[in-house]
């Protein structure tokens, strides 16, 4: 979008897009797109599948909606999800091996929809697992609600890292540092960069009609990451398990709206309706 383009239905704040009402309805409308394929792999995901089943189900999925995946020929990226079993951190490429008992893994779907990006992800459970593994899938859904909490016009993109980074170490975890949330709305990836560590009351102010993405990776054991040969699959240098959850929010007046919340109500494994 060129600035000419941009000033009809937005402004910006330094580099930082400030997106108007009709804008939320469009992240909306992404962000349940989004939300609601990953409902639909909830059933799927057990011991035996690939994750090139799960991939062929999102790009089944897209193409059944009208809605293009924003991952597919994403400089060079092939695939329309990432899938990120048990030691790889995010950027996990879709491939023919079975998914075993005790895994976990990250799906991550973004759908652009009349333009707009959705981007989320989840974590799943494959048959039973271990009851570490399943702490470490509970620390990161909680540090990403605790980040979203505290979104509000004044707080500071500070605010959020601080947060996710003092809930997860108090939790004997680690916060991956070489990734981020980002803007996101007409673009896939844009301004600000969102940290999941960091000191409250540093960083960019946010202000209403922000929209960004926060994604905390949270570790069982130190925060170092490498980037396998293929020049995606990102991995803990340590092989510890890793545990991602992400939402796409818009700040609001009083707080902020999370555009992909599951309509189903499956926020995180187990997926018990009671839960
Ligand atoms: N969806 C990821 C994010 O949260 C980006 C994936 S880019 C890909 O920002 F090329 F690896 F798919
Ligand atoms: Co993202
Ligand atoms: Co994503």
């Amino acid at each position: 979008m060129n600035e000419f383009e941009g000033a009809v239905t937005t402004r910006r704040f330094n580099d930082i897009i400030i997106y108007g009402p009709e804008d939320f309805a469009g992240m909306r409308k992404a962000g349940q797109a989004a939300a609601a394929c990953l409902d639909l792999l909830t059933d799927l995901i057990k011991p035996g599948v690939t994750t090139a089943a799960i991939d062929a189900l999102v790009a089944g999925y897209g193409e059944e909606h009208g809605y293009l995946s924003a991952t597919l020929m994403y400089r060079g990226y092939r695939h329309s999800c990432c899938t990120s079993v048990n030691h790889v951190v995010c950027h996990g490429q879709p491939n023919d091996k079975p998914l075993r008992e005790g895994d976990i893994i990250n799906v991550d779907v973004t759908f652009v929809v009349d333009g707009w990006y959705g981007d989320s992800s989840r974590m799943y459970y494959v048959g039973e697992v271990p009851r570490k593994a399943q702490r470490l899938v509970e620390v990161t859904y909680e540090s990403l609600m605790r980040g979203i909490a505290v979104v509000k016009p004044g707080a500071t993109l500070g605010d959020i890292g601080a947060v996710i980074q003092e809930y997860a170490e108090g939790e004997r975890c680690s916060v991956v540092r070489d990734f981020c949330g980002h803007g996101v709305g007409r673009s896939f990836h844009e301004a600000p960069s969102v940290l999941h560590y960091g000191q409250r009351g540093e960083g960019v102010t946010l202000k209403q009609g922000m929209i960004f993405t926060i994604e905390p990776m949270i570790n069982l054991g130190r925060p170092h990451v490498k980037v396998l040969a293929d020049g995606w699959t990102a991995v803990t240098r340590d092989r510890s398990l890793t545990a991602q959850f992400e939402h796409a929010v818009g700040v609001t007046e009083t707080g902020c709206e999370i555009f992909t919340l599951s309509p189903a109500g499956l926020h995180h494994p187990p997926f018990s309706t009671d839960a």
